[in-house]
């Protein structure tokens, strides 16, 4: 059974070859290649992300892995090949840029593939098979955790795309959940590598949905986390793109607690309106300022005012009777 378990990986080792050589040679990648070059993947990205092209064909892999010795069947428990209802085997991925997922020790355990279009779904995944779970994956771990050691903190992302562009702007400790559901099983896989832990999730909807509950689930395992926050519907991806690694690194030294974080959304949906309201939230954040220094009050009481529609002056003093009454 182990034999066989290590022939099934083997066989998605084999699949990012084939996927590979398809990318580099095969002129139905012509577009994949145009497509990539215009995302900013050079071919040294491609080469340390290990990017491929599923051909269109139906049973391109299948065919290929085939030669190899794989059944069918085999096939399909890899997560590779598809059986339909008439007995019939295809190619899981067909027409796609492929992204391979490893393990932590950089075997590949599945695959994402990306349309070229707008089509649906967006990305197709492997599902899960008896060695790939996404809930217990982080892609890009493998290439990630020497740096998250050496600068103890770790950013992270929901999308191939965030990490790859991440790494390629030389800010190497990021890793995705891919998508927004981040698990415990995550947060146990960071902790070995780094309890200071960043949310960069995007901001749309889902994003800050996902970012609110990966805060308190990461919280409860006793992490040290805080979150960051771009322009609407902006992902890493594209923040990093337009802005480089300076913007991005200082997003990241300004990162929220849930606190502050809380605070900037009640204000972004229009929820902190009254006196009531607005006390209520200066209460709320005031502790989490107290340990801070000087500067970092300074800035962070500035940021209440501007949320909070109030005067600095009425801040500081609301932030002033705050510690006096803790002395
Ligand atoms: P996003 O929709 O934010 O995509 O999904 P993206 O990563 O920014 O992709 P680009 O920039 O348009 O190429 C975030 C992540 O959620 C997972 C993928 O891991 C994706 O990177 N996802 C998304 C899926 O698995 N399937 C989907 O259909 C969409
Ligand atoms: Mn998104
Ligand atoms: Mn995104
Ligand atoms: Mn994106
Ligand atoms: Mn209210």
């Amino acid at each position: 059974k182990d034999l066989k378990r290590k022939g099934l990986k083997q066989a998605n080792n084999l699949a990012r070859d084939f996927f590979r050589q398809v990318l580099q040679r095969h002129d139905a990648a012509a577009p994949a290649r145009q497509y990539l070059a215009g995302r900013g993947l050079t071919p040294e990205v491609l080469e340390r992300f290990q990017i491929g092209f599923a051909p269109p064909g139906w049973t391109s892999l299948l065919d290929h892995l085939g030669k190899k010795g794989y059944r069918p069947q085999e096939l399909v428990e890899a997560g590779l090949v598809i059986k339909n209802e008439a007995g019939r085997y295809y190619d899981r991925f067909r027409s796609r840029v492929m992204f391979p997922i490893w393990d932590t020790l950089g075997q590949v355990v599945g695959f994402g593939g990306r349309v070229l279009d707008d089509s649906q779904p967006k990305y197709l995944n492997t599902p899960e098979t008896s060695f790939f779970s996404k809930g217990r994956t982080l892609y890009g771990l493998h290439l990630a955790r020497q740096p998250i050691r050496e600068k103890g903190r770790v950013i992270i992302v929901e999308g191939y795309m965030d990490v790859i562009t991440a790494h390629r702007h030389g800010v190497t400790n990021t890793v995705a959940s891919l998508g927004t559901a981040l698990t415990a099983e995550h947060g146990k896989l960071l902790l070995n590598y780094s309890r200071d832990i960043i949310i960069a999730y995007d901001s749309d909807t889902a994003g800050v949905a996902a970012t609110i509950r990966g805060l308190d689930l990461l919280l409860e395992l006793g992490c040290q986390v805080r979150v960051i926050t771009m322009p609407d519907g902006k992902d890493p991806d594209d923040f990093l793109s337009k802005h480089g690694p300076g913007p991005w690194e200082e997003l990241i030294d300004r990162a929220y607690t849930l606190i502050e974080y809380k605070l900037q959304q009640a204000a972004a949906r229009g929820h902190v309106k009254t006196v009531a309201d607005k006390t209520e939230v200066m209460r709320q954040v005031f502790p989490g300022l107290a340990a801070k220094s000087g500067v970092q009050k300074e800035e962070d009481l500035k940021t209440i005012a501007r949320v909070l529609n109030l005067s600095w002056e009425t801040v500081a003093g609301e932030f002033k009777r705050f510690e006096e009454n803790l002395g």
